[in-house]
């Protein structure tokens, strides 16, 4: 069926944001957006694939009352047209169908749930796909596309797109976050920038500029600013790229400020966080009191268990005279230690014999039940080391010190460690510093993801 009576107005906000509508209404086939993490890309897209897809292909426009014209008077019957909106996972193109669904009129569409696809009424139809496979990628007759979040979309994948793009010469929005420079919306950005591509254009909206259009409040920034890492700050809301070209794990690691004698403090709680590698097997004892981090101990022993250790721990923080006391300890560490092992008695899983063993009760137990990405976790580590004040003590903690300075990613962002013979590459004093501050420190993240 074709609606002739349907008129579609762009919706009233998306007009007074200037900057949205120069990348929405740029006069090219291609168009690349760096922008601030809450910029109006999504949106902006989202309504621009929608006029795509109602529209004569590449002829309407929008006059200044916001009616949507096709240049030829009429609406096509647009049977077997297909649009895309790809996002790096399908968790994020299922949001996006979602939002499409809620923003945009629904007089002229219906949706498949379980596909996630929009049928309009003049016969096009909006694919919004997973870019995780290139595989996935291929169709006919792709008139216009949208990579949301393109720096998390592999190369393969916009490829792919493109050349679905070809018979059709449809358009393609690229938009995303600066992530580095070592990417392929990088490279593209900077030759769409620089005028090498015909038919290409480059946008770019930081913060503050989404700050003047109303959009994003400055507090937000503000509070990014005084928690993420300010290479990531810089990178996330204002386009900067953060090249860390080090490979430092713990780029925001101080020596000179952060080494510093310490020792326990037993009116504040004290961490226990538990790396459980057969050998050696390691603790990292860990308080955080009066905005400070202090880590006085590793404590790795070589051919040893976790009863050992729980037994070492015990006699340790037992203060000579005093009876045991169980109440002082709060237990995080290695999620895998959630699950029943062989290297334990039978085939208990590690934590529940940290708990028997401590005499502790269910709420000590505070390790988290899944660890975290390396690639998040990376930046909050390297958050709370900027910005939070820390002690390490230089003998008790040598380890951890070791670590902190030394530890490598891998091109593949993942933690060095195909040695474990090479005390660089053991990492386990690190390992129980990540789990400590994943599991007390995750406020540290608000304002990187979306
Ligand atoms: N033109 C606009 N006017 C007002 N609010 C907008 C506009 N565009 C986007 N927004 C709002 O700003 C927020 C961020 O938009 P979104 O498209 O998700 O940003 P991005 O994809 O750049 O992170 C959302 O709450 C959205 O509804
Ligand atoms: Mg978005």
């Amino acid at each position: 069926m074709v609606v002739t009576k349907f008129k579609y107005k762009r919706p009233e906000k998306i007009r007074q944001y200037k900057k949205q509508i120069e990348f929405m209404d740029a006069p090219c086939r291609f168009t690349v957006v760096e922008a601030t993490t809450k910029a109006g890309k999504t949106v902006g897209c989202i309504v621009w694939l929608y006029e795509q897809a109602i529209s004569e292909h590449g002829s309407f426009y929008v006059d200044k009352d916001g009616i949507f014209h096709s240049t030829t008077g009429k609406i096509l019957n647009k049977e077997g047209f297909n649009y895309w909106w790809v996002a790096p996972t399908y968790k994020i193109a299922r949001i996006a169908f979602r939002r499409f669904k809620r923003f945009m009129p629904k007089e002229i569409f219906t949706a498949n749930e379980s596909e996630l696809t929009i049928t309009l009424e003049n016969g096009a139809m909006i694919f919004f796909k997973s870019g995780d496979d290139a595989d996935g990628l291929y169709g006919e007759d792709v008139y216009a596309c949208v990579i949301d979040e393109a720096t998390r979309v592999k190369e393969d994948s916009w490829i792919a797109v493109f050349t679905t793009l070809t018979a059709t010469e449809g358009s393609c929005k690229i938009i995303g976050n600066v992530k580095g420079t070592n990417n392929w919306v990088y490279k593209l950005a900077r030759e769409a920038e620089t005028g090498q591509k015909v038919n290409w254009k480059y946008y770019k909206i930081t913060a503050d500029d989404a700050v003047k259009a109303g959009v994003l409040r400055q507090s937000v920034i503000d509070e990014a600013q005084r928690t993420l890492p300010s290479g990531t700050f810089l990178e996330l809301y204002y386009g900067i790229p953060f090249v860390n070209s080090s490979a430092k794990f713990a780029y925001a690691f101080d020596k000179a400020k952060q080494v510093k004698k310490c020792q326990v403090n037993y009116d504040y709680p004290i961490y226990l966080s538990f790396d459980f590698n057969k050998n050696p097997i390691c603790c990292g004892i860990y308080q955080n009191y009066n905005e400070e981090i202090f880590c006085p101990y590793i404590i790795k022993l070589e051919n040893s268990d976790i009863y050992k250790l729980c037994a070492y721990i015990r006699n340790k923080f037992t203060i000579p005279g005093s009876p045991y006391n169980p109440d002082i300890f709060i237990v995080n560490g290695d999620a895998s230690g959630n699950n029943r092992s062989a290297m334990v008695k039978d085939n208990l899983n590690y934590f529940r014999i940290i708990k028997a063993e401590l005499d502790l009760t269910q709420g000590q137990m505070q390790q988290l039940g899944s660890n975290p990405l390396i690639e998040e976790n990376q930046v909050l580590v390297n958050a709370v080391l900027e910005h939070v004040k820390h002690s390490i003590d230089p003998d008790g903690a040598q380890p951890l010190i070791f670590d902190l300075e030394f530890a490598e990613m891998l091109p593949d962002g993942t933690l060095k460690k195909t040695d474990r013979k090479e005390a660089s590459q053991q990492l386990d004093p690190l390992d129980t510093y990540r789990y400590f501050i994943n599991r007390n420190f995750r406020r540290y993240l608000k304002g990187y993801r979306d």
